[in-house]
């Protein structure tokens, strides 16, 4: 197969490899967004699929289905070749300052979820996609598909907030009780003997 497409932010690209000496078939998805469109967004930052910042939204009818679903890739990873009439979305897509911005983009900013942004345009979109998906998650839920994305600027919590802001407000209501019926049981008034780590006699 040496011409084939794929849509990219509502466009539609025609690749052919005959024509096109730049794009072969190990050409990634990552360095196919980066070099032949104007979306920057998309980061590659380890190009071997550990760290999430190349993060898009990938919609596609799975072999021997007629319905299409929407699952979160590593774009660095993902070969031009196997994506022929698949969709993608990339953070650009689904908001900027001149359309408005996304929930998710917005409550990442306003939660201070974001220093170099090396990894922020990975972590909305991975929300992003699992949303379509699941669109009423658990806190656990979206705690749990995090672990595919490295951040190394903001230590995490105001990323996790963020996602978890998105978990269905009861179960999120839930997360918040147990964690500060934990905190209470673990964290005693200061000035009071502490318990000690080992589960012993409170330290003196
Ligand atoms: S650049 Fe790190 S997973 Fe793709
Ligand atoms: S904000 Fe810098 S890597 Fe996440």
């Amino acid at each position: 197969m040496s011409t084939f497409s794929i849509t990219i932010n509502g466009e539609v690209y025609p690749i052919n490899l005959t024509n096109d000496s730049s794009v072969t078939p190990d050409t990634s998805l990552a360095t196919f967004i980066r070099t032949k469109t104007n979306y920057r967004a998309t980061k590659v930052s380890c190009a071997e699929g550990g760290c999430g910042a190349c993060t898009v939204a990938l919609t596609y009818v799975p072999p021997g289905e007629t319905v299409p679903v929407t699952r979160p890739i590593n774009s660095c990873l993902a070969k031009l070749l196997s994506l022929n009439g698949m969709t993608v979305a990339t953070n650009e897509y689904i908001g900027n300052k001149l359309i408005g911005y996304h929930p998710i983009q917005t409550k990442l900013a306003e939660l201070n979820g974001t220093q170099c942004g090396y990894c922020s345009s990975g972590m909305v979109m991975l929300l992003y996609a699992y949303l379509q998906e699941n669109p009423n998650p658990t806190p656990l839920e979206v705690e749990q598909i995090l672990d595919g994305n490295l951040c190394r600027c903001t230590g995490y919590r105001p990323i996790l907030d963020t996602f978890k802001s998105f978990a269905t407000s009861t179960s999120f209501g839930e997360w918040q009780e147990s964690l500060s019926q934990k905190k209470n049981a673990v964290c005693l008034p200061a000035g009071e003997p502490q318990p000690h780590p080992s589960g012993g006699g409170a330290d003196p």
